[in-house]
């Protein structure tokens, strides 16, 4: 028998992946329990008082930069530590997501690469696609919130403009966007080619727990030839 609670993670996972389909974006207030929010931001908080986070760049490998007039986070690459069992039950319900959307859309999402992300105050994230130039592994962009009663003049929103980009063209003044506050429980999910967006301004530390579901990487045999 399904519990109720699986039953509403379903639901929640099928108007994610609606959104996903179109427009292509999907914002969720409450996706996971406050108390796993605020758990998640303790943690995360301590991790980063202890010295495990590094400036974010743009950019990857040789072409790595550190450009804090781009973006000026702080960010924790979560990789094969064990983690928490508040860090366990976040990160196996992200996989769920994932394989509902392999169910749902057919994605081919095959792997997920997530870190922590802390915004101390005055730092932004300028606006860009989610994409490096050199491969598209990158489908779909998922951020989680961990910032207890986040008010509009903490600054810190996410502005996702709303208008699919497929060829990167820059939003103009007249294209729509919506502005998502990072209070925590929220889920943002959108497809990583296609959305131009920033972090405004934060006006105090903001947390979120950010990463990607990859697609297959293309197989080097079908380059052939
Ligand atoms: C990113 C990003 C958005 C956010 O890390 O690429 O755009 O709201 N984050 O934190
Ligand atoms: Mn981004």
């Amino acid at each position: 028998m399904i519990e109720p609670l699986e039953r509403a993670l379903e639901a929640k996972f099928d108007a994610l992946a609606q959104g996903l389909a179109e427009p292509g974006y999907a914002v969720m207030a409450n996706f996971f329990p406050t108390d796993l929010a605020l758990t998640l931001a303790a943690e995360t908080q301590a991790r980063w008082q202890a010295g495990a986070f590094r400036a974010a760049g743009v950019g990857r490998g040789p072409g790595w930069v550190r450009r804090p007039d781009i973006r000026g986070d702080e960010v924790c690459w979560l990789e094969d530590e064990a983690p928490s069992p508040a860090l366990a039950q976040a990160l196996a319900t992200l996989d769920g997501l994932k394989a509902h959307l392999n169910a749902a859309l057919f994605a081919g999402l095959e792997d997920f690469e997530v870190h922590l992300a802390r915004y101390g105050r005055g730092a932004f994230y300028a606006r860009h696609i989610d994409q490096f130039e050199d491969t598209t592994r990158r489908a779909i962009s998922i951020v989680l919130y961990l910032n207890h009663q986040w008010r509009r003049q903490d600054g810190g929103a996410l502005r996702l403009w709303t208008t699919p980009a497929p060829g990167r063209e820059a939003p103009s003044s007249k294209t729509p966007y919506v502005e998502v506050l990072p209070e925590a429980g929220t889920l943002v999910a959108f497809r990583s080619a296609d959305f131009w967006h920033e972090v405004r301004r934060a006006r105090r530390p903001r947390l979120s727990l950010t990463g990607w579901f990859l697609r297959r990487a293309a197989n080097p045999l079908e380059q052939l030839g």
